[in-house]
C-alpha cells in the first residue's frame, strides 16, 4: 500500500472544519473531495479547503480515494458508513460508530467480507494529557485502580450548536454524544466493561433552541437527556459516569480515578490536553510534571482559552495502520465495545436490570511520545 490514502469526507457541517484544517498535519493523509447531501454545504467546504466537491455518488466512486470519513448526524452514520465499505473503501466515523449495537455488528460483518477497515472516534484519548494519565497508570504509580467517577452535565446543546435538533433524537443525548470519550477514555485505562446498570430520565419533553439561526425553534426531546450509570470492568474495577444536560452547574470533576496506592485526576476527556493530577497514600493532590507529548501543545484558540486540538489523529494512526499493517487505536473493535456499552446503559435504563455486554475488546496500544511524533508531518 502507498505511503499516503487518498481520502474523501460525506458530511461538511459544524465538525467538517475541523477536519479539514487538522488533517494537513499528519502523515498518510491527502483530502482530496467532500460531499454533503446538502450541494452547497459541499461545495463551501470545497472552496474553503481547495478539494473537490462531489455528488455522493461520485465520491463513492472516485478511484483516488481510499477511506472515506463519515461526518454526517448519528442516525445516518450506519447507512453511510455502509455505502462507503459496499464502495470498496476504508471508512472512519465520527463517534458515535451507528446508534444500535445491531447496526455495529452489520457494519463489522461487512468489513470483514470486504476485507476492509472501519475506524471511529473519539481519538481525543491520544491526547497529552490522556497518554500521560495512561503512562502513569501503567507505571503502577496508584496500584490498581479499583473504582472512580466520572461526570459530563451541562445545561444542553441548543445554547451553541446552530442545528442541534439531532442531540435530542434517538441517537443523541448526553451518553451517545459525549459517552464516547469518556467510554473511550475508561477502555484507555482499563480495557473492556462486562455489564452496566443505569437509571436514566429526561427533565423537559421539548427544548426551546436559543442559538442562531434557528433561535425560537421548539425541539423535540426524544432520548434521555439524564443518565446515571454502573459500569463494572473486565477486570473489576467499578466506575459511576453521570451524563446529563439537565444540569445547569455543578461541582464534579471530569474524571477521577481510585487506585490501591493513589487517585488520578483526568482532565475533560473531550479534549485532548488540560492538567492531570494524582495523590498517593499521602492524600496530597498534586499535578503531574508535564511531558512534551505533541499531543499536548496548545495550538488552537477557543472561548475557553488556548488549547490542544489534535482530532483526526485516530484517522491518521489508522491510516498508518492500513500501511503498517498493525492495530489501529480507535479500531472498530473498541468503537463497537463502547456501541455496546452505551446502548447498554439506555437499555438498563428502560428495563430497571443490569446488561451484560455482548462484546469485547482489548486495550489500545499506548500512544507516547515518538509514537505520536510519528503520526505527524
Ligand atoms: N460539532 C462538533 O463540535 C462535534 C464534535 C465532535 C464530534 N461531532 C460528531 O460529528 C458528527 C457531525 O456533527 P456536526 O456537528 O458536524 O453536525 P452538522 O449537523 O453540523 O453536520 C452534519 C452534516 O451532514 C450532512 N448529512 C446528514 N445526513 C447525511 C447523509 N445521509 N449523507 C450525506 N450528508 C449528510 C448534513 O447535511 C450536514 O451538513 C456527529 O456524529 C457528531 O456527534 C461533532
Amino acid at each position: 500500500m502507498s505511503r499516503e490514502l487518498g481520502v474523501g469526507i460525506i458530511g461538511c457541517g459544524n465538525i467538517s472544519t475541523t477536519y479539514f484544517k487538522l488533517a494537513p498535519l499528519f502523515k498518510g493523509l491527502k483530502v482530496l473531495a467532500c460531499a454533503d447531501l446538502n450541494k452547497e454545504a459541499a461545495e463551501m467546504r470545497a472552496e474553503e479547503y481547495d478539494v473537490k466537491a462531489q455528488s455522493i455518488a461520485e465520491l463513492l466512486d472516485n478511484d483516488e480515494l481510499d477511506v472515506i470519513v463519515n461526518l454526517t448526524i448519528p442516525a445516518a452514520h450506519f447507512s453511510v458508513s455502509r455505502a462507503i465499505l459496499e464502495a470498496g473503501k476504508h471508512v472512519y466515523s465520527e463517534k458515535p460508530l451507528t446508534i444500535t449495537l445491531e447496526e455495529g455488528k452489520a457494519l463489522q460483518k461487512l468489513a470483514k467480507e470486504k476485507g476492509l477497515s472501519v475506524g471511529c472516534a473519539p481519538d481525543t484519548f491520544l491526547g497529552g494529557a490522556h497518554q500521560l494519565a495512561r503512562k502513569y497508570i501503567d507505571e503502577g504509580s496508584v496500584g490498581r485502580i479499583t473504582s472512580g467517577t466520572c461526570h459530563v452535565m451541562s445545561p444542553g446543546m441548543e445554547m451553541w450548536h446552530p442545528n442541534p435538533g439531532f442531540f435530542f433524537l434517538e441517537g443523541g443525548g448526553p451518553i451517545l454524544d459525549l459517552g464516547p470519550y469518556y467510554i473511550a477514555n475508561l477502555i484507555n485505562f482499563l480495557g473492556p466493561v462486562k455489564r452496566v446498570a443505569a437509571l436514566t430520565s429526561m427533565a423537559n419533553k421539548t427544548r426551546t433552541v436559543t442559538s442562531e439561526p434557528l433561535k425560537g425553534q421548539v425541539i423535540p426531546v426524544e432520548t434521555p437527556t439524564n443518565i446515571h450509570a454502573l459500569l463494572e470492568f473486565a477486570n473489576g474495577a467499578t466506575i459511576t459516569l453521570s451524563a446529563s444536560w439537565d444540569v445547569w452547574s455543578h461541582r464534579h470533576a471530569n474524571m477521577e480515578l481510585y487506585g490501591t496506592e493513589g487517585s488520578l485526576f483526568v482532565p475533560d476527556p473531550n479534549f485532548f490536553g488540560g492538567v492531570v493530577e494524582a495523590s498517593g497514600r499521602n492524600k496530597t493532590i498534586e499535578p503531574l510534571e508535564p511531558w512534551d507529548h505533541p499531543f499536548g501543545i496548545l495550538n488552537q484558540e477557543s472561548p475557553q482559552g488556548p488549547r490542544a486540538n489534535y482530532r483526526t489523529a485516530g484517522l491518521a494512526d489508522m491510516a498508518m495502520a492500513l500501511i503498517e499493517r498493525r492495530d489501529a487505536r480507535c479500531s472498530l473493535e473498541r468503537t463497537l465495545h463502547g456501541v455496546d456499552v452505551m446502548t447498554s446503559i439506555l437499555k438498563s435504563g428502560e428495563e430497571h436490570r443490569f446488561v451484560e455486554l455482548t462484546t469485547t475488546c482489548t486495550q489500545p496500544a499506548a500512544l507516547g511520545i515518538d509514537e505520536a511524533l510519528a503520526l505527524l508531518r
